[in-house]
Parts: C-alpha cells; structure tokens; sequence
C-alpha cells in the first residue's frame, strides 16, 4: 500500500462512530445480531462478547478483514489470533488433527466445547497466513456466549477473535470497557453485559506421549490444570519459554494497566513514600489479612468479599484493575492470590500487569 493511502486509510479509520447495541430484549438480539452480520459479511470488524473477556470479530478467512483487526488495536502481526468456530463439529475446516492426539482431541472438544478451552492445532491452508501470524499452527475454541453464538452462526464462517483492547492493555469485560478501549476505532459494540468468567480463555497444545499424553498450558485461564488431568499429563508452559516464538503473544509485559502495579507478598513490604497516592487491590478485603489497614488507600477494590472466591474474583478482576487504573493513583498495590484453580490464571495475569515496561 502507498503510504498516502496508508495514511488516509488510518484517517477513516480512526474517526467513525462507535455504536454500542444492546442485546437484552428479543427485538434488540435480532437487530444486533444483524447489524454485526452485516458488518462481518462487508468485511468490517465488530466488537462482541464471550463467555471469557469482549472479543475484537472479523471474518477469520479474509486477510483483510483480519488487517483491521491488528490495524484497530495496534497489535504487532507477530501476535497470531484465535479462530472461533460456529460449532465445534466444524474444527476440521480450520484444523489439522493429527492421526496421534485425534483421540484425546476429541475427548476435550467433547467436555469443554463450546466454552472457554483453546486449541493448538496444526492450521489448514485456508487459513489465511496473518491470522496465525505465519505460523503452522492455529488456535481454535467455540464460544458459548449466547450472542457470540448467534452471530458467528448467522454468520455462518469462522471468527478471528482477539480481545477487543490495544494491544497490551487491560482485557475489557464489558461494552462499556470496549468503547474506553476502542471508541472511535470500530464501527459497532454489541452489549451482551458482563463476562461470565471474566478471565481469556486457557490454552493448551497437545503432544502424543506414552501412557498418556502430554497437555501443555500455554495460558492458564478457566479451563483449569484440574479439569484437564484426566486428559492427559498436564504441565504448565514455564516462564522462560514463554517469550519463545510458540506462545508468540504471551509476553512477559501485558493486561497492564498505564499505572505501575506492584504486587506485595506480605503487607509488611508496603513502605508508602510521602506524597505518592496509592490504590489497593485486594482478594477479600478482611482486616486480618493486613493490608486494608495498613495505608489509607486513596481507592480499594475488593475481588471476592469475605471468604474469597477465586471464580468471583477472576469476574471482578478486570473492571476492578480498569476502575483503579483511572482513580488517579501514582500506584496500584495488589495482594497476591492463593493459585489454586482459575487464581492460577488470576496471578497470571496480575504478574504481566505488574512487569515494568
Ligand atoms: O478468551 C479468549 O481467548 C479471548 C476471546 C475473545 O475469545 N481471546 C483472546 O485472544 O484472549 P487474544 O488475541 O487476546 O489472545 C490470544 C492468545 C495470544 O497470546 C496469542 O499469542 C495466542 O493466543 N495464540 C494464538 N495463536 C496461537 C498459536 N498458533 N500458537 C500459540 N499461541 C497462539
Ligand atoms: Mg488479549
């Protein structure tokens, strides 16, 4: 592309009108879910929400729709994106599975399809190079969020589906969270109201292996390594190789707010300096814990009130990181949660939040 054209392109783009629809009255489904069509089917991108976090949809097998995905978020096309999937009996118009995982394959898509369970599998050619960023490999999951469903199946084709944020930046949760992320951008939100679980999508890749095989949680989300052990041996991908060319997107910095986050052990490390505004996030805002009574917090949001619910707390987690990152702070300080079940995707993404850029 020239770079006139290049320019003007960014131009239009950067100055339509954000429409957000809701989807809560039978009328107002229907009309949603045929503007976004339409849109989809002209190529355009359109923001629609999962089960998991708000996706960033356009149609999976034209590169130039999947263009203007990257283009609205600024995302790097090193970055490859998730293909949805009408139903989970169309895997194969994506996917290659290999003769050696087929059985384990289809166990999983089986137990956590639709829902919120990713896939890496080996891409068919008809998927375009851009999507996976030019690797062999795509990611492939069918959302079960009732709006999502509707869409992609009128729709009739494959979504790519990234959040729908810039790139870096905190997951949205709902419209309202896109149109902050996005406004201006995209041309439609549908307003499906907020994530059931809140958190992305766990994502794993499968290896043939002797007695069982061998899963390997490339991002632990709410598909946790629990549910998968009857599967297969489970490990989770280790911090070093995640910059590593096979979990090209899962860099060490990302979800971060543009306020620093720290995260704080114990309450004891928490040494204010003078004149700094501090904000708290906190798992269960209990006074025993030690740190809701350790500062006066200029803002505190409590994940899980009482005995601390780590599912509740992953619903929270995002809108609460979003609200306390525009409370006008110098810092967020954060207290660490137990990592156990969907907390293992919490801390996960609570300690990319607080990698200093
Ligand atoms: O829950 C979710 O997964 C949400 C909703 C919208 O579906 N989507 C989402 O997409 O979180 P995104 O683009 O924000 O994160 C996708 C992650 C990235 O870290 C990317 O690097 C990784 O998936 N990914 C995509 N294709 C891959 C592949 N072929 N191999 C390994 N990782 C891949
Ligand atoms: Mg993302």
């Amino acid at each position: 592309m020239q770079n006139d054209e290049w320019r003007m392109r960014v131009y239009l783009t950067r100055f339509m009108t954000t429409e957000i629809l809701p989807t809560d009255l039978p009328q107002e489904f229907k009309s949603a879910v045929d503007a976004a069509v339409r849109l989809l089917a002209a190529g355009e991108v359109v923001a629609l929400p999962t089960e998991t976090v708000y996706g960033l949809a356009a149609d999976a097998l034209n590169a130039e729709a999947v263009a203007k995905i990257f283009e609205a978020k600024e995302r790097p096309t090193f970055d490859p994106l998730i293909v949805h999937l009408p139903h989970k009996k169309d895997l194969d118009t994506v996917a290659e599975v290999p003769e050696t995982i087929a059985p384990v394959v289809k166990k999983l898509v089986e137990r956590f399809w639709p829902g919120p369970l990713t896939i890496v599998l080996p891409k068919k050619a008809c998927v375009p190079d851009l999507v996976t960023a030019g690797q062999p490999t795509v990611a492939v999951r069918a959302s079960k969020d009732l709006v999502f469903t509707r869409v992609i199946r009128t729709f009739g084709k494959p979504l790519a589906a990234p959040s729908a944020n810039r790139f870096g930046s905190i997951s949205p949760t709902s419209a309202n969270a896109v149109k902050a992320e996005l406004d201006g951008v995209i041309p439609l939100i549908l307003d499906g109201g907020a994530c059931h679980f809140g958190l992305e999508s766990t994502i794993i890749k499968i290896e043939p292996a002797a007695p069982k095989p061998l899963i390997t949680i490339l991002r632990p989300g709410p598909i946790t390594p629990d549910d998968l052990k009857v599967f297969g041996r489970v490990q989770l991908v280790n911090k070093k190789s995640r910059n590593a060319p096979e979990v090209p997107g899962q860099l060490e910095s990302h979800y971060a707010p543009r306020t620093p986050l720290r995260i704080l052990d114990r309450p004891s490390d928490f040494i204010p300096e003078a004149g700094k505004k501090y904000a708290l996030l906190s798992y269960r805002g209990e006074i025993a814990d030690g740190y809701l009574d350790r500062h006066e917090w200029s803002a505190v949001h409590v994940l899980s009130p009482g005995k601390g619910k780590a599912p509740e707390a992953a619903v929270r987690f995002f809108f609460a990181l979003r609200q306390l990152d525009n409370s006008g702070v110098d810092e967020i300080i954060a207290e660490p949660i137990p990592e156990r079940g969907i907390g293992i995707a919490i801390m996960d993404r609570l300690r990319r939040a607080a990698v200093v850029k």
